[in-house]
């Protein structure tokens, strides 16, 4: 590489930090669906995207980034996490560019447009890295308790920023889905991605167990009795969800029916109502005890065998524990959720809750802020509520000697 070249690089390594500093400063600004969707419309005006994007994507990336930092040294050190972090950077310098560049010059856009394409592309695979680097801190140091409960914490939050750049309308049409705007499509048929996730995980289950539960479908709209259930909404977060949630429910009725001969459905029910569009899978696969069902939520949890890394043939069913917290972070991201209600000894329910309205669907967006830095540094603090101790008490008389 040529002196000057090296210079270069140096020079703008040394400037990170200082425009991590200057942006976090900032608060994003969430968009709603209806935002998005305006955005991207053919009367959308370029100049302004470009004024508005080449400062909110430096802000969501510099607060993200500020809280990556908080997180313990072990998990920093890890690959997966160099990696990301180098990611950020990158696409923070590549943005930060464009802030003093002339909005009315035409290749500025373009090379503009060029630059979010490369971002998109770069932060696709924020979400599995995060989580392959929660994977290489437990395998090297197993749970510490301390920082088990940040983890829970950050990598929903830097989840987002991959989510964001997925949502960035490039002007492009897709030919596949020619009414998409972005990722975004504004007439999503609920129970179609519905049938296409549960037949992706047939295909895996069918792979695993030689065999699979039906799915019985039933929706109701309140709207009309017939209609279909259409939302402005990413097919593909939903996709996401619901495929996590098949496996899952599959794995637990094949292993709980192992020895009988018929396996019962799973049940579904997608119903739109004028605030929520709710979707409702029901499994009859043993359910899980009450105690346990935050835990399920938590990155490292798993009740099946790690899946061989090397193994890239075969997509396992289940085994990486992060199907569950990535599916409610997919979630909660456009102000909905994702429940467990189970019972233990019968089955399972998991719930996803949308917003049916497109003005409601608004981004949940992470602000480094003094509450997320007293988040890290007490975790050790004493809970709202009291914990049994399984330690026999002493009733007798106070113990004055602590
Ligand atoms: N419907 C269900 N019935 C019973 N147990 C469940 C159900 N859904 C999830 N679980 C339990 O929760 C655990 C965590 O689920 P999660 O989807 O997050 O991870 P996983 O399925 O183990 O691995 P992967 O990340 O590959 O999906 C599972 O290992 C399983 O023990
Ligand atoms: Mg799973």
């Amino acid at each position: 590489m040529k002196f000057a070249q090296i210079m270069l690089k140096n020079s703008s390594k040394l400037n990170i930090p200082k425009q991590v500093d200057r942006f976090s400063k900032y608060s994003p600004s969430p968009l709603s669906m209806k935002q998005f969707i305006d955005f991207g419309s053919a009367n959308a005006c370029e100049k302004t995207s470009f004024m508005f994007l080449r400062q909110e994507l430096p802000v969501r990336l510099a607060n993200i980034m500020k809280e990556i930092d908080f997180l313990p040294d072990k998990l920093l050190s890890t690959p997966s996490l160099k990696l990301l972090q180098s990611w950020y950077a990158q696409s923070l310098m590549e943005l930060v560019d464009f802030l003093e560049k002339d909005p009315d010059d035409k290749k500025i856009l373009t090379k503009f447009t060029e630059a979010l394409i490369n971002v998109r592309n770069r932060h696709n695979n924020v979400v599995p890295t995060m989580a392959q680097g929660v994977l290489e801190y437990k395998e090297a140091i197993g749970v510490d308790p301390i920082t088990y409960q940040n983890q829970s914490r950050t990598p929903i939050k830097c989840s987002f920023c991959a989510l964001i750049s997925a949502l960035i309308f490039d002007g492009s049409t897709n030919p596949a889905h020619p009414k998409h705007i972005g990722s975004i499509d504004p007439s999503c048929d609920v129970v179609e991605v519905v049938k296409d996730a549960y037949e992706s995980a047939k295909l895996l289950c069918d792979q695993y167990y030689l065999t699979s539960p039906e799915v019985e479908i039933k929706q109701v709209n309140f709207k009309g009795p017939n209609e279909p259930i259409h939302i402005v909404y990413v097919p593909s977060h939903l996709y996401h969800m619901l495929f996590e949630l098949f496996k899952n429910a599959m794995r637990a009725t094949v292993e709980t029916h192992e020895t009988s001969l018929h396996l019962p459905p799973i049940k579904l029910r997608v119903s739109l109502g004028r605030e929520d569009v709710t979707i409702k899978m029901s499994d009859r696969g043993g359910g899980v005890p009450l105690r346990k069902i935050e835990r399920l939520f938590s990155y490292m949890y798993s009740t099946a065998p790690s899946p061989v890394s090397e193994d890239t043939r075969n997509a396992p069913l289940a085994g990486f524990g992060y199907g569950l917290p990535i599916s409610r972070l997919y979630a909660k991201y456009f102000q909905g959720d994702l429940q467990l209600y189970s019972m233990e000894g019968y089955g399972t329910s998991a719930v996803i809750y949308l917003k049916a309205l497109s003005t409601e669907s608004i981004e949940r967006l992470p602000v480094f802020n003094k509450s997320a830095l007293r988040h890290y540094q007490t975790s050790t603090e004493a809970d709202d509520w009291c914990i049994p101790s399984s330690e026999p008490k002493k009733l007798g008389k106070y113990d004055f000697s602590v």
